[in-house]
């Protein structure tokens, strides 16, 4: 069936409770104020198109955000390095469990601005309302999560050693300023998976929203002010005119950014001391699924779906390359096309709808230039319904045999279409992996256990994540999220992030009468945060 523009909805089909209000933000957050912005606005328009009483269709426009000047960044950054104050602050020296209570606080704060968060996802970034419902759920389960985390890393530290000698506390201290950049897909669930570990730990924040899902963050910015002044700052604009001089002055400590490698890479060359500058990153992944010729195909096309076009295939964890054994790749790609050709294209609220509008401006015409390419080198368009551009909506295309001659086999297209490389040896995967160098995860399908042996012992040292006849994904996130070569930089889990966004600190003394008597009258008269044997329960 070939879609047109009635697709999308007049303003008059749009359902009441997804109507949206236009806003234009002119507040940001510094040092705990609300501060107004008179100068230059970023225009907000959303994926989902409007249809007119001629039939023509226009992005919907959602308002407008700052663009910040440089110097007006300058402030916001110099919000953050006095409420740091060289470590000196009031949050870098409360305790563990005091900011865990400004963190409930902000919880709770959260949670009223739900509905019109999950409704912005939905027209900002064009994710279907039960994503959009699921990633602000799982935001606030991430911090909560976070809390129990803290609570217990505070009660395992609280314990003196005694080693050679030498009484010893180990706890973990804050690293300093952070920029916290998120991503468009998950622009508020990625984001909080940095943002809030970083907090927790007693550092400040500079916060920069994603190019796309930045009006969401807005309901959000008077529930920031839970926290003492300072200890969160916004900044909007134009990342190429801010964070780079931002960045020059050295002031930051460390960088947490979820995005592309290349803009990771210029961001932190900016910094004019690099070993300074602590990189938590989560970069780019070319996921491959592996069907072998003994795979549960029902399997490994219901995963293959699920992991190449959920949320359009605009996941980092995205099966974004499918190698399948010449000897059943004809079946995988016929069986592939029909289930794709399946999903239901609609707008966010449309009910069961899969594939939705794209967020960046000429998307479609991306993924167009992917198909033209690899049509030019001898693969087709498998499913009937694949490929069709209409304005902000790309149908999902199977492109197949896709071979290592075309953009698709080794450029992330991080979009609807799905390329099928049929193979022979498992050497053209293995040596798949060394090519890309994006080692995140893979999903392998079989049901011998003697190739999954195998490709499990080659596949640890080239992927963080080797999943078994499903899909690649991110949870449950008390498992390690990360990646080798160019695909991530630390690991993200529920406690490696709080360990990430700190330092262990050493306080150690000869274990003699006059320390121990020292020690225990510092502790006795409470006379230092860090040095305490208290615990939040
Ligand atoms: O975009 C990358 C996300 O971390 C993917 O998370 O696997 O839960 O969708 P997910």
């Amino acid at each position: 069936m070939v879609l047109d523009n009635t697709i999308f909805p007049t303003e008059a089909e749009v359902p009441e409770k997804f109507k949206v209000q236009e806003r234009d933000q002119r507040e940001y957050l510094i040092n705990g104020k609300m501060r107004v912005w008179n100068g230059a606005m970023q225009e907000i328009t959303s994926p989902i198109c409007i249809r007119d009483a001629n039939g023509k269709v226009t992005r919907k426009r959602l308002g407008s955000t700052p663009m910040l000047s440089v110097d007006e960044s300058f402030s916001v950054l110099e919000a953050a390095v006095n409420a740091y104050k060289g470590g000196r602050g009031f949050w870098p020296s409360l305790s563990l469990g005091k900011r865990v209570e400004y963190t409930e606080k902000f919880v709770a704060e959260m949670i009223k601005a739900r509905t019109d968060v999950v409704n912005l996802l939905m027209w900002e970034i064009g994710k279907t309302e039960k994503d959009a419902a699921k990633e602000f759920d799982r935001t606030v389960d991430y911090i909560n999560e976070t809390i129990k985390a803290v609570k217990e890393l505070d009660m395992n530290s609280a314990r003196f050693i005694k080693s050679e000698g030498i009484l010893a506390l180990v706890k973990r201290s804050p690293i300093g300023k952070v920029l916290c950049m998120g991503p468009y897909n998950y622009p508020l669930n990625e984001t909080y998976t940095t943002l809030i570990p970083a907090l927790m730990m007693g550092n400040t924040v500079v916060f920069k929203p994603a190019k796309h899902g930045v009006l969401l963050h807005q309901p959000l910015l008077k529930a920031y002010n839970v926290f003492p002044d300072g200890v969160i700052n916004t900044v909007y604009g134009e990342g190429k005119e801010i964070i780079g001089p931002m960045m020059r002055t050295g002031k930051f400590d460390a960088l947490a950014f979820i995005g592309s490698c290349g803009v990771a890479n210029a961001i932190m060359r900016e910094h004019p001391m690099l070993t300074r500058l602590k990189p938590i990153l989560g970069l780019g992944a070319k996921n491959p699924s592996i069907i072998m010729k003994d795979a549960n195909l029902e399997t490994a096309v219901r995963e293959g779906v699920l992991g190449a076009l959920s949320y359009n295939g605009q996941r980092c964890t995205a099966l974004k390359i499918h190698f399948a054994h010449r000897s059943i790749a004809d079946e995988y790609v016929a069986r592939l096309s029909a289930a794709v050709d399946n999903l239901v294209v609609g707008m966010p609220w449309t009910p069961n709808a899969f594939i939705t509008p794209l967020p960046e401006v000429g998307y479609p015409q991306k993924m167009r230039a992917y198909e033209d390419d690899a049509k030019s080198k001898g693969a087709k368009v498998m499913n009937a319904k694949g490929g069709q551009i209409i304005n902000t909506i790309y149908t999902p295309a199977v492109m197949y045999p896709v071979n290592d001659t075309m953009d698709l086999y080794e450029k992330e297209q991080f979009g609807p279409i799905i390329p099928v490389v049929p193979f022979d040896d498992m050497e053209e995967i293995y040596s798949f992996a060394e090519r890309v160098r994006l080692g995140q995860q893979t999903g392998m399908f079989s049901l011998d256990p003697d190739k999954i042996g195998m490709m499990v012992d080659i596949f640890s040292n080239q992927y963080s994540r080797i999943n078994l006849n499903a899909q690649c994904q991110r949870g449950p996130d008390n498992l390690p999220f990360s990646g080798r070569g160019d695909s991530a930089v630390g690991t993200l889990d529920i406690e490696a992030a709080l360990r990430a966004f700190s330092i262990r600190t050493v306080f150690a003394t000869k274990d003699d009468p006059v320390n121990r008597e020292l020690v225990k009258k510092v502790l006795k008269g409470d006379k230092s945060q860090f040095l305490s044997t208290d615990y939040y329960i």
